[in-house]
Parts: C-alpha cells; structure tokens; sequence
C-alpha cells in the first residue's frame, strides 16, 4: 500500500469554548428543495454527467440572515447515497442536520429524502454547503452566505458589490470512480484536471472562461471558498491587493495581502478597490503543496476582473507563489487575528494530545526521524467523549511520517481558538507561554452546541478513506436548552 507521504512539524493549540447561549431572535425561514440528479455539464470540450443540485454547478447560493431558519428538503435522484453538510453551521441542538454519512445521519439513499432543518444562532459570513458522503461533493457543493441581521452591518463600509469565489476541482473522469480505483489500488488518488472558480477552469483551458464586472472605484467583497477535494490554493488578483476581513464565518483585524492560501473547507473574504487603469486584470487560483514528492496538480484556474465596460484586452496575470512556497503560506496565515480581544477559557477541563497521521498511536520523537515500525497505522473507531459546557484544549501533533503534510482540520459543530502553532514537537512547558489569549483568529461569539455527535476529520478528503477522522461525542446539559432535539421522524435510516 503506498500512502500518501507525511511529516510535518506543526502543532495547533486549539482551546473549543462551551458556553451556553441562547439566542430567540425572530426572523425569516427559508424553504428550499435540492433535487441532487445527474446533469450534463460541459468542461474541457468535452460533456460528462455530473452531480449536481437543481442541475445547478455550483449549486445554488444560499443567502440568509443571522438568526434565520433553513429547511432544505433533499432529494435524492441519483445513484448514489448522498448527505448534505452545512459546512461551520454550528447547528444548535440539532446535530441531525450536520450531515457526516454513517457519524450523524445515515445516507439519503437513491429515491429518498430527508429535509434538513436548522437555524443560525449568532453567526454571520461566508460559510457553504457540500455534500458530506464519499467523493459526492467534488461537484455537489455550493456558497452559503450569512448577511448580519435587518439593523445590523459588517465591521467595515458596506461593499459596491460581492461575489462568491468558489474554487474547486474537476475530474474528467466520475470522481466516485477515481475514489473508488484509489481505494482498490490503496494508492493516492488520481489528481485532478483542472482547478475552478465558480466551477470553471478559465480561459487559460479549452472551451472556459469567465468574467466578474467592477466600476472603477468601488470596493467590492470577495467571498472566497476553497471547496477543492485535497488541494490546499494559492488565490492572486493581478495588481490588487486584497484586505482580509473575515475567515470561517469570523470577523478578523483587517490586513493587506497579495496572496491568500486557503485550505480546503476554508473561506476567507477579502475587499479589493477597483483603483488601477480600466482594463481586464486575472484572478488566478494555483496548488500550494506542502508535501514534497507527493503528486498534486500542477494547474492554474482563472477569471477575469473587468472594468467598466466589455472589451477585449489582455488580461494581466498575477504571480502566484511556486507551488512549494512554505514561507508564504505560513506568513499569510500569521496574520490572523481575531477583530477585537476575546475571552479564551483559561481554565481547562480537557486537555487532549493527538497526532495527526498514519501510524499508532504511541509516543515517540514525531517530528524526528521516524522509524519505519510506527508507521503502519491501526484500525478503530475513534471517539472522545465531553462533559456539556467542559474548556477542551486539543493540541494537534502532526507526525514525520513519509513527509511533511498540512492537515486542514475541520471540527464539526464548534469553532475554536487557534491559540498558537509552530514548528517541531510541543513542548508542554515551553509553549503554552507563546500562546495567543488575547486576539486568536478564528472565532467571533462563542456558544455552546449541545450535545451530540461531532465529527473532526482532515478536510482533504483523500485522508478521510485513510482514517483521518474522530469523533467527540457532547453530553446533554440540564434542560431542554441544553439537550438536543430527538431525532426528526425523517431522518434517513440504514
Ligand atoms: C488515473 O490515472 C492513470 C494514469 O494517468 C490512468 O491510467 C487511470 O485511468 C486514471 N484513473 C481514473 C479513475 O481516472
Ligand atoms: C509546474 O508547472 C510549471 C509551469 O508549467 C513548471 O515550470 C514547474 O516545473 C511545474 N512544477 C512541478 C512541481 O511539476
Ligand atoms: C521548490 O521546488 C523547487 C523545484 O521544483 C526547488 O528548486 C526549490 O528549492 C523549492 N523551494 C523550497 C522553498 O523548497
Ligand atoms: C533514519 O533512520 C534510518 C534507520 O534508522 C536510517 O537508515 C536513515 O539514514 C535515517 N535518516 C536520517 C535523515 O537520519
Ligand atoms: C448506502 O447506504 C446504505 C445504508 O443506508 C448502506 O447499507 C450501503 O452500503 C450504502 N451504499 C454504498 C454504495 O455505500
């Protein structure tokens, strides 16, 4: 079996803050159907049957306010089992509308449906939806953008206009037999074709292209969703400087960038001025590969920002970061920091250690040099379980097995405090000392989802066949507050 290949050296001090809180706003509810169903698209000239919602690619964006509710009934009309996932929806007592096949929901099974309802409490940004089952969201996947309530405004001057940026890969071949050879094979699954914006390649390919007008002068806001399957992505505007202002659903402090990496399941919103001479200026998505000597695709997607009216010039190209540009990645992503100061928990109920990787798990140097021994991985199913209302801090071990790799890590139902990460093992006595416990990105209001099954796995999906998945399991508190919701009538069984 040859794995994909893992070292690295960085370990996150996460800290997940429970607190109840209990928000009743009134507000709209939203009714939609998805109808998931075979649809012809056409990409690189040539025309495959793809899965999509409504025959839409992407699928439709969902435009709702802090405090509303979303039911979405969900129908599947394709051969597959499918779920849906609204991905960093914290989904207050109702974990039965997270999505994760086989962890909170059995599948939609061809022919079947199950409605998924939920509301926001105290979130606003961009988020989005993909399905939550095999290779399913390589295609079914879609924006889900949260406005602030009537009255309410973003932390800075409202936006001439927005555009969801969505990125993503497409596979000529049915992406559930590219998993599907991969898993037979046990080897790393085939890289994709193309990289996409708002599902197309760009003109730098065949039969593509793409246009996003702006008046000279106006800012606008760029929702930028990285829904690629396993790559995270270097994001340029040829001589624009983007603004940060909120990742994963969070305000941040505003900084400056010429270059956004983002991983996959992350968004991050960036403002752009229209300030340079009326022209045609690239947008252009390409691999950030943190794994050396591990295949990726070595493609660039792009679309076309457009001043003014339509014309026809050259556009400029931006220039991206070679593909191994470590520094890069990591100087952008230290820029974090929350919008104002927060209160981390300091006292601490959980305090957990793991290693992210292949391999058993043992304590060993793990950023050293590894001896092959340690490096077959054991089976099992992996759960922890938490009091309601417990202070967890999670440090998050990556190992030298095979190669460095960046795990993009994904915790279901809660956001946390990135408090520190860093280069080589965690020292418990040293490092907490470098934490950040005043402004740590990632987090706007806390709350408390209680109880539930909550799933943490690597958000390239082609760790999750591999095993790179847990689970922790959320007490109920005291209450019907506390408690989650039983289980809808319709939820899918197996
Ligand atoms: C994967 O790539 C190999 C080599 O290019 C090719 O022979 C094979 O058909 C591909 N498989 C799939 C499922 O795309
Ligand atoms: C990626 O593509 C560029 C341009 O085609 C090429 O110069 C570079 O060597 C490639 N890098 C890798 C790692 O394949
Ligand atoms: C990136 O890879 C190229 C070869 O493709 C190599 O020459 C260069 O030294 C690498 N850069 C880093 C920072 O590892
Ligand atoms: C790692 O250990 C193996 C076996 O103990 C040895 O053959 C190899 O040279 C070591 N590699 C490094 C980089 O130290
Ligand atoms: C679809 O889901 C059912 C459970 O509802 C399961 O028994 C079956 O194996 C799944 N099919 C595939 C192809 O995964």
């Amino acid at each position: 079996m040859e794995l994909h290949r893992i070292k690295c050296s960085i370990f996150l001090g996460l800290s997940i803050f429970f607190a109840f809180s209990a928000c009743l706003a009134s507000a709209a509810i939203h009714h939609h159907n998805f109808v998931i169903r075979p649809t012809p698209v056409k990409r690189l000239c040539n025309t495959h049957d793809i899965m999509t919602v409504n025959g839409q690619f992407p699928g439709p964006t969902l435009e709702v306010r802090n405090g509303d509710t979303v039911i979405i009934k969900a129908t599947n009309a394709g051969k597959y089992n499918i779920t849906l996932h609204w991905h960093g929806m914290r989904q207050m007592r109702t974990p039965w509308a997270d999505g994760p096949e086989f962890v909170t929901q059995c599948p939609i099974r061809p022919g079947g449906t199950y409605t998924y309802r939920f509301t926001i409490e105290d979130q606003e940004g961009t988020l989005w939806w993909h399905a939550h089952s095999k290779w399913m969201r390589a295609t079914v996947y879609g924006a889900l953008v949260i406005y602030p309530k009537l009255g309410s405004s973003y932390p800075f001057p409202k936006p001439a206009r927005e555009y969801p940026i969505i990125l993503g890969e497409w596979w000529n071949r049915d992406p559930m037999q590219v998993l599907q050879q991969a898993t037979m094979t046990g080897a790393g699954a085939n890289v994709s074709d193309a990289y996409t914006i708002n599902a197309q390649p760009g003109d730098l390919y065949p039969c593509s292209g793409q246009v996003f007008p702006v008046k000279t002068g106006e800012t606008i806001l760029l929702r930028i969703i990285n829904a690629a399957l396993n790559q995270q992505l270097f994001f340029s505007i040829a001589n624009h400087q983007m603004t940060v202002v909120e990742a994963d659903a969070s305000y941040t402090k505003p900084f400056t960038t010429n270059v956004v990496m983002i991983g996959p399941g992350q968004t991050t919103n960036v403002l752009i001025t229209a300030n340079q001479p009326s022209g045609r200026y690239y947008m252009a998505a390409t691999a950030y590969s943190s794994a050396p000597g591990v295949p990726f695709a070595n493609t660039t997607t792009t679309a076309i920002l457009e001043y003014n009216t339509r014309n026809s010039a050259r556009p400029i190209l931006p220039r991206l970061p070679p593909w191994n540009d470590t520094n890069t990645a990591n100087s952008f992503t230290s820029q974090f920091r929350s919008i104002s100061k927060v209160d981390v928990p300091l006292q601490i109920d959980d305090n957990l250690f793991f290693t992210v990787n292949l391999g058993p798990p043992v304590q060993f140097d793990y950023t050293g040099n590894v001896s092959r021994g340690l490096w077959t991985p054991m089976t099992g199913t992996k759960l922890y379980k938490l009091k309601f209302g417990s202070h967890v801090q999670v440090v998050l071990q990556n190992t030298n097995i095979f190669t460095i790799e960046d795990h993009p890590m994904h915790l279901h139902g809660y956001h946390f405090y990135v408090v520190g990460t860093g280069k080589g093992n965690f020292d418990p006595k040293t490092d907490p000392a470098k934490f950040n416990l005043v402004d740590p990105p990632f987090r706007n209001t806390v709350g408390t989802t209680p109880g539930g099954v909550w799933l943490m796995h690597c958000h390239l999906d082609v760790h999750i066949g591999w095993g790179l998945a847990m689970v922790f399991l959320v007490e109920n508190g005291v209450g019907k507050l506390q408690s989650l919701e039983p289980p809808p009538p319709d939820l899918p069984q197996c």
